[in-house]
């Protein structure tokens, strides 16, 4: 019988695997301005900010329990997490700042007209490559939650290998 307890962890697992996979999609696409277009660019990005700071929202537990124990006792794979982490919110607010700053479609509608400077455009482009590999290092970090959640939650329809050997066992005896 499922206690209470469990069934809100499972709804946490499923509720955070589902904005994970938003924000990877998201990100996979805003990583190709070319192909989507300047106007999907923009918005895309400005919507992943807003995605970015439910994820983080969402980890507020963990967040406020890792920070309060940052300079006393504290598991080393939580303090690899943690600096990581501020290296993703650094990179990413870099990005979104700088994106924002050379906007050539969304500043306009405000009535204002982006920077040509060819600083920020450099390190909106330089952050950007570099948040592919922070973000392939924090997504490894994760690995075995991300493999437990899809199996469970995105192919937990598919039958399991166990249950056919056993329903083979049973229909040769
Ligand atoms: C494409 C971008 C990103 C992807 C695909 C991603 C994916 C993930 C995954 C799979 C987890 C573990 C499962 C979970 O509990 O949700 C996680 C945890 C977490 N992520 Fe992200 N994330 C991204 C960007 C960010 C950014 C920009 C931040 C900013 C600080 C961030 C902060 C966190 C935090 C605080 C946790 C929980 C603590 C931890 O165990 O590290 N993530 N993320
Ligand atoms: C996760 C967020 C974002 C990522 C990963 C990202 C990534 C990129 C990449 C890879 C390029 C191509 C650079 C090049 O070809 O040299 C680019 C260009 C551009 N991005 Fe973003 N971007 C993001 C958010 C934004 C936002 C929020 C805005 C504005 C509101 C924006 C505005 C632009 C503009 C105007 C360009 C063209 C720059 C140029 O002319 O060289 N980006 N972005």
């Amino acid at each position: 019988m499922t206690t209470l307890k469990t069934r809100k962890k499972i709804g946490e697992t499923a509720r955070n695997l589902f904005v994970d996979l938003v924000i990877a999609v998201g990100f996979l696409f805003s990583l190709q301005p070319h192909f989507t277009g300047m106007t999907i660019h923009e918005w895309l990005g400005i919507s992943l900010a807003g995605a970015f700071l439910l994820h983080i929202l969402l980890h507020w537990r963990w967040l406020y329990a890792t920070t309060s124990r940052f300079f006393k006792k504290l598991a080393r794979q939580s303090r690899v997490n943690f600096i990581l982490n501020l290296v993703l919110l650094i990179d990413f607010t870099l990005i979104t700042l700088t994106g924002i700053l050379i906007s050539e479609e969304v500043l306009p509608l405000l009535g204002l007209t982006g920077s040509h400077s060819m600083i920020w455009k450099s390190i909106h482009t330089i952050s950007a490559e570099l948040s592919i590999w922070i973000v392939g290092l924090h997504i490894a970090l994760h690995w075995k939650w991300v493999l437990s959640a899809t199996k469970k939650y995105l192919f937990g329809w598919l039958p399991r290998r166990k249950k056919q050997v056993t329903a083979q066992a049973n229909s040769i005896i």
